[in-house]
């Protein structure tokens, strides 16, 4: 894949109800160049797939999306494959994924195997409601403040993902939070702006303020109508507070990893995920 497949990638996603923007599709390419893949037929682009180093610890499959009219002909498998060819001639031993139950099975096929389970939920907001909650006064995040935040997400997410984090800063900096107290840094946020809603994530949280102050910060920022998080299904309180201010799932989605699980965070820590693409 190179920058003119953008728009068929972008019509791929936007085909399968997907939320993810040109700016998406960019930070995969800048970030790996020569790690993203398309599969055309007659100069159109049918099915893609990405992938993404987390220094040498492991490595994401994203974005593995097939036209609807040219599913169940083996592109899906043989995108995949190609994706784990590259992986695997990078000296990169363990790759994961966020699948959904259609990506599912020829995940499994290809030596995937269940970690976790996550839960997209969804929000939406009645029109003006966004408008009227947007212009939140509160001061961004000072470069110490958000190198403090990406050092605590390399522990919790088990590598170095701060490239990707700073890229979220840049694009949509009211939505970078994070709560201290006492001192303490107790929680942080991001977001980004997609084709159909804002998303929250990666979400993470120690204590049940600072969850919910960063869930409340995010909904008062967006001025969107539909807003959306991945979260984590392990973590009640998270599914409470997302439930209470009035989300509900949408679909499910499954943590699949193959090789050895050696760098595998501390997933507990977190209420939302960045994307099943990200992880
Ligand atoms: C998931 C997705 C990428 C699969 O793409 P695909 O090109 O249809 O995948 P494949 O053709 O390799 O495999 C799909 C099925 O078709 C079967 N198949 C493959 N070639 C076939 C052929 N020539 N004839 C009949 N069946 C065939 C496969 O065995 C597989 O069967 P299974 O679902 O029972 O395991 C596609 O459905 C898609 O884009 N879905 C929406 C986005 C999505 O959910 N992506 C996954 C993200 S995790």
């Amino acid at each position: 894949m190179n920058e003119q497949d953008v728009p068929g990638g972008l019509r791929l996603n936007t085909l399968s109800g997907w939320n993810q923007t040109a700016a998406d599709w960019h930070r995969f390419l800048r970030n790996s160049p020569r790690g993203c893949f398309v599969m055309e037929h007659d100069g159109k682009v049918v099915g893609t797939a990405t992938t993404l180093h987390y220094e040498s610890r492991f490595a994401w499959i994203g974005m593995v999306l097939v036209d609807p009219e040219f599913r169940k002909q083996g592109i899906g498998t043989e995108l995949l494959r190609k994706g784990i060819e590259y992986l695997d001639s990078s000296g990169i031993s363990t790759i994961k994924l966020d699948a959904t139950p259609q990506g599912k099975p020829i995940y499994t096929k290809l030596g995937f195997v269940e970690e976790y389970e996550i839960e997209r939920w969804i929000l939406k907001r009645p029109a003006g409601t966004s408008s009227t909650a947007r212009g939140s006064t509160r001061a961004s995040l000072s470069e110490t403040q958000r190198e403090q935040v990406f050092r605590l997400d390399e522990e919790l997410f088990g590598a170095d993902r701060s490239f990707l984090l700073r890229t979220l800063y840049e694009e949509a900096p009211e939505f970078a939070t994070a709560a201290w107290e006492e001192e303490l840094l107790q929680g942080y946020a991001f977001g980004r702006h997609g084709v159909f809603a804002d998303q929250f994530g990666p979400w993470m949280a120690r204590t049940r303020t600072a969850a919910e102050k960063l869930l409340q910060e995010f909904l008062a920022t967006s001025s969107r109508e539909t807003l959306i998080v991945d979260g984590m299904k392990s973590n009640s309180l998270a599914l409470a507070l997302l439930r209470g201010c009035g989300f509900t799932p949408s679909r499910p989605l499954t943590r699949m990893v193959r090789g050895p699980n050696a760098y595998p965070g501390k997933p507990e820590s977190f209420c939302a995920i960045l994307g099943p693409e990200f992880g």
